[in-house]
């Protein structure tokens, strides 16, 4: 008999959707298997201002297929220019947060903040009203190895912010190592993280052996082995409520991974929580699978918890080699291979 897992409707708390034709054919993966998404703002141009997140918003759910439940929660993205008035208005709108983007730290971030310690009352009128601030976790120093930037950035960046903001909510995204999983793990509840199936699943290894393989780049790029063991142990740890699923699914098209200078993102909404699963599994902890996936963001967050269930069962599910991505193609990760879980539908 094969294993079956049935658990609340999970919520995806880092999702890129892009927009147009992208959008169109991203959407429907999500809406299949998640209840609500946390909407990445770092469209071209950025989704500075309220109404653009509003119209933003329309255009998602034009996307989701009849029957879904799916709801996308708004994000705006952080700007050397964004004022305390802007994240009141954004509050008042149903804006869950705010991204800071360090400038040039990923991709679409030439808009990004460039001095985080000018913006404190801006940031002083998030902890005011309760609004997380939801951080790339990155320093964009030249001089700073491409893999030392996460961690240097929580000795310059978040430790001083958490220290000078006092009760401002912060979701460290995306982590990728056993530093930043330690400071989470080891602060107060005001700080969470969210962590990508691919940072569970693979080392920089898989980045780099045999060849460069650009379906798996993304940032922050893959690490070292015991950086990957230090996250599931995280995540099923004693202080695993505060992680939950943010895939950080990031869509592009084949042409720009797949070029001389490649760009950052991993598409995995196509079997995002049965890639999960398989990362739970592997340590013997799929009963914990249902708190991340589906629990600690929403009580971060404030929200109530999804009502409707999934069930996932343990079978073989091959992963097509391409999807249509408008008029270009998209690539999935573990595309042509499989995936140890398929979700019912
Ligand atoms: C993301 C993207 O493509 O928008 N890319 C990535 O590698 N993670 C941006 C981001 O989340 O940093
Ligand atoms: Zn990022
Ligand atoms: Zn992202």
């Amino acid at each position: 008999m094969s294993r079956r897992l049935t658990l609340t409707r999970p919520d995806d708390m880092h999702l890129h959707v892009r927009d147009g034709a992208a959008l169109q054919a991203v959407v429907p993966f999500s809406a299949r298997q998640m209840g609500r998404a946390v909407i990445m703002p770092n469209l071209k141009p950025p989704v500075t201002e309220v109404q653009a997140a509003l119209a933003y918003r329309e255009r998602i759910m034009a996307a989701v297929p009849a029957g879904s439940l799916f709801t996308p929660l708004m994000t705006l993205y952080l700007t050397d220019n964004t004022t305390p008035q802007t994240v009141q208005a954004a509050s008042a709108a149903g804006i869950i947060a705010f991204k800071l983007y360090p400038a040039g730290a990923t991709t679409n971030s030439d808009d990004g903040v460039t001095d985080l310690f000018k913006l404190l009352p801006t940031l002083q009128a998030m902890a005011e009203i309760g609004m997380p601030l939801l951080v790339h976790g990155e320093v964009t120093d030249a001089a700073v190895d491409i893999f030392d930037r996460e961690a240097v950035f929580i000795e310059r960046v978040l430790q001083p912010l958490l220290a000078q903001v006092a009760d401002l909510k912060v979701v460290f995204e995306h982590i990728t190592t056993a530093e930043a999983a330690r400071l989470v793990a080891a602060g107060d509840e005001r700080l969470a993280a969210s962590v990508t199936p691919q940072h569970l699943l693979m080392n920089r290894n898989h980045v780099l052996v045999g060849g460069v393989r650009p379906h798996h780049y993304c940032l922050p790029i893959l690490k070292r082995e015991e950086h990957r063991l230090a996250l599931l142990a995280a995540v099923t740890g004693d202080a695993s409520h505060k992680f939950f699923l943010g895939t950080d699914s990031a869509p592009h098209a084949q042409h720009a991974k797949e070029c001389a200078c490649g760009c950052a993102g991993i598409f995995s909404a196509h079997a995002a929580i049965e890639l999960y699963a398989e990362a739970f599994d592997s340590v013997g902890a799929l009963h914990k699978l249902e708190a991340f996936a589906a629990h600690n963001g929403a009580r971060f967050y404030g929200l109530p918890l999804n009502s409707e269930t999934i069930t996932l069962v343990e079978e073989t599910q091959h992963i097509p080699q391409a999807y249509a991505f408008g008029e270009q193609r998209l690539i999935p990760l573990r595309a042509g291979e499989s995936v140890a879980w398929r979700m019912e539908s």
